[in-house]
């Protein structure tokens, strides 16, 4: 079924002009890029996107994380895509994910793990919402 997503490119994939080699990887896919901006959130965004995270211990670490500088965030479209993103992303540790994923390839630690992905239609929506 056709479906949107939200992705969110984190400041070190925009820093280490990763943007480009992500999209491309979700076009090869044959997903489609609905919408994309370059945002520089601040806390109370960043702590509305990732409420069901405010009492983990690596929350403080995270929302570091993502004041590091602009993100990338991005509306895709396509077949089942919010299965599919999550695929292409990889497992959210970089060292569990798949070879070939974007954490994979990409991603630093279990924090720094370059991209967001909504994990199903309600997240979709609501994420959508924050970020467009
Ligand atoms: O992003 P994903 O859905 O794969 O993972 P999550 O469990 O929903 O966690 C959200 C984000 O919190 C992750 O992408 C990591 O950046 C961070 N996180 C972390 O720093 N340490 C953990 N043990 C779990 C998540
Ligand atoms: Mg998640």
């Amino acid at each position: 079924m056709k479906e949107r997503t939200l992705v969110l490119i984190k400041p070190d994939g925009v820093k280490r002009r990763l943007i480009g080699k992500i999209l491309s990887m979700y076009e090869e896919k044959d997903l489609e890029i609905i919408q994309l901006k370059i945002v520089d959130p601040d806390l109370n965004l960043i702590d509305f996107h990732y409420k069901e995270h405010i009492t983990k211990p690596y929350f403080k670490d995270l929302e570091r994380y993502f004041l590091e500088g602009p993100i990338c965030s991005i509306i895709i479209e396509g077949e089942d895509a919010i299965q599919q993103v999550r695929n292409i992303n990889g497992k959210t540790d970089p060292k569990e994910a798949a070879m070939g994923t974007i954490r994979y390839m990409y991603g630093e630690s279990k924090t720094r793990n370059l991209v967001h992905a909504s994990d199903c239609k309600e997240s979709a929506e609501r994420e959508i919402k924050i970020w467009f």
